[in-house]
C-alpha cells in the first residue's frame, strides 16, 4: 500500500482529450478543487504516485494503458482512492468490467457538470467516513496500549471496531455493486437496449442476493442466544449442503463428493449452525478455481465426516489456488476477501465463532496453486448431560 497520505481535495483527472481536461480542470478548480492532469494512463500512474491524490477521475477508453488498468493498478497502490470512471456511448461491457474493481462512479461522455460535482462530493463522503473509522481504530489501539488492566475489554472494543471497518467495507462494495447495475439499466432504459437491460437486472439481482446474504451474516454473527444443541445424525448436514450445491458444481464443472461417516450414532450438534459452517467452507472451496481460469485439472472438492474416540470432524478439501502466507494469518479472524465485489469476508469468521460455541476448533492447511483442506472439529457428546 502507498504510504504517504491521501491530499485532501485533490483530484487526478486522466483523459487523452485536450479538450475535456482543459475544460473540467477550470469547472473543477473553480469549485475549490486542486486538480493534476494527465494526458495517458502511464503518466497518470505515475502523477498518482507523485502526488497521491484523494480522487482520481479517468476516461475509460485511452490507448496504452486503459481506464480499467489504471483503476486496478491505483486500486492496488491505496485501495482508499476513489475512481469516478468517464464512459462513453458502447463502453457498457467496460463499464460492468470496472465494477470488479470498485469504481466508485461512472459519468457518461459529454459530462455534465452537476453530476461529476455530485460523484466527487460523494466520493469525498465516502473517503471521509473510511477515515473516521480508521481514527476510530488507531483511538481504539491506544486506549488498549493506554489501560493494561482493562485490555480484555479494550480488546473487545478494537474488534467491534474491527467489525465495523469490514462491514462497512462489505456495504460499500454492495452500494457500489447496485450504483453498477443502475447504471446499466438506465443505459438500457435511454437506448432502448434490451441487452443492458437485462445484464443490469442480473447484476442488481446478484446485488440484493448479495445484502441478503450479509444481512443474514451479521445476524449469525451478532446472535448471543444460546445454540439449539439437539442429538443428530453428523452426516445429516452434510447431506443437506451436497443437495444444495450440486447443481452449482455441475455449472462450474466440479466433482464434488461426500464421503459420509459410516457409524451410527447421534451427536449433540445445533445442525442449522454446522449447515451453515459446511456451507461457507464448501462455497469457498468452489471458489477457489475461480482464480485458475484457463486451468486444465479437474477440479475436486470432497467433503469428509467422521466420528472419532473423541471428536466429530468436518473436512472439506479442495484443489483450487491455495491460500497465500500473509493471508492465511488473518483469514479466520478478520473480515478479508479478495473476491472484491463477490465476497463480503465473513465467512469464514462466523463460521470460527460457530465452531467455537460448540467448543471446537477450526484449522487448515494449504499449499499455493495446489489446493486447501479446512478441518472442523467438535468434541463428540452423546448424550444432553
Ligand atoms: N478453500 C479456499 N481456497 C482458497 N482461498 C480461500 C479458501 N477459503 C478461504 N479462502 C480465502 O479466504 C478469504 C476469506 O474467506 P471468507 O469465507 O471469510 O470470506 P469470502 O469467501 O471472501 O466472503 P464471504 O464468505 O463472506 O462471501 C477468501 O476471500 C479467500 O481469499
Ligand atoms: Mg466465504
Amino acid at each position: 500500500m502507498n504510504s504517504k497520505a491521501i491530499k485532501n481535495n485533490t483530484i487526478l483527472l486522466v483523459d487523452d482529450e485536450e479538450g475535456i481536461r482543459k475544460v473540467l480542470k477550470i469547472t473543477l478548480e473553480a469549485s475549490g478543487h486542486h486538480v493534476f492532469l494527465s494526458p495517458d494512463g502511464e503518466s497518470g500512474l505515475n502523477t498518482f504516485i507523485q502526488e497521491n491524490p484523494e480522487i482520481v477521475i479517468t476516461d475509460i477508453k485511452m490507448p496504452g494503458i486503459d481506464g480499467i488498468e489504471l483503476l486496478k493498478r491505483i486500486k492496488n497502490l491505496n485501495p482508499e482512492t476513489e475512481v469516478i470512471m468517464i464512459t462513453g456511448h458502447g463502453d457498457m461491457d467496460l463499464a460492468v468490467k470496472s465494477l470488479k474493481y470498485e469504481a466508485a462512479d461512472f459519468i457518461t461522455k459529454p459530462i455534465d457538470i452537476v453530476d461529476l460535482e455530485s460523484a466527487i462530493k460523494k466520493a469525498q463522503d465516502r473517503i471521509s467516513i473510511t477515515q473516521n473509522i480508521s481514527r476510530y481504530m488507531d483511538d481504539l489501539e491506544n486506549l488498549v496500549e493506554e489501560k493494561d488492566k482493562k485490555i480484555n475489554e479494550s480488546q473487545q472494543l478494537v474488534t467491534i471496531g474491527q467489525t465495523i471497518a469490514g462491514m462497512s467495507h462489505a456495504i460499500k462494495n454492495i452500494a457500489g455493486g447496485l450504483k453498477g447495475s443502475t447504471f446499466v439499466l438506465e443505459q438500457g432504459i435511454d437506448q432502448e437496449n434490451r441487452e443492458y437491460l437485462k445484464q443490469g437486472w442480473e447484476m442488481m439481482k446478484g446485488n440484493i442476493d448479495k445484502i441478503t446474504k450479509l444481512s443474514l451474516d451479521l445476524l449469525n454473527y451478532a446472535k448471543t442466544t444460546k445454540l439449539d444443541f439437539k442429538l443428530e445424525n453428523p452426516n445429516t448436514p452434510a447431506r443437506e449442503i451436497v443437495q444444495l450445491m450440486t447443481h452449482r458444481a455441475k455449472e462450474k464443472n466440479i466433482v464434488f463428493k461426500l464421503t459420509p461417516c459410516k457409524r451410527k450414532k447421534l451427536v449433540l450438534i445445533d445442525c442449522e449452525a454446522i449447515h451453515n459452517c459446511i456451507l461457507n467452507l464448501v462455497t469457498n472451496a468452489f471458489d477457489s478455481f475461480d482464480e485458475l481460469l484457463g486451468s486444465t485439472r479437474n477440479k475436486t472438492v470432497n467433503l469428509l465426516v467422521k466420528i472419532e474416540s473423541n471428536h466429530i470432524e468436518y473436512s472439506v478439501q479442495d484443489n483450487g489456488c491455495g491460500i497465500n502466507d500473509t493471508l492465511a494469518i488473518s483469514i479466520l479472524n478478520d473480515f478479508i476477501t479478495t473476491k472484491g465485489m463477490n465476497g463480503t469476508g465473513f465467512g469464514l469468521m462466523t463460521t470460527k465463532k460457530i465452531i467455537q460455541e460448540h467448543n471446537g476448533t477450526i484449522n487448515f492447511i494449504t499449499e499455493m496453486g495446489k489446493g486447501s483442506r479446512f478441518v472442523i472439529k467438535i468434541p463428540l457428546k452423546t448424550t444432553r448431560d
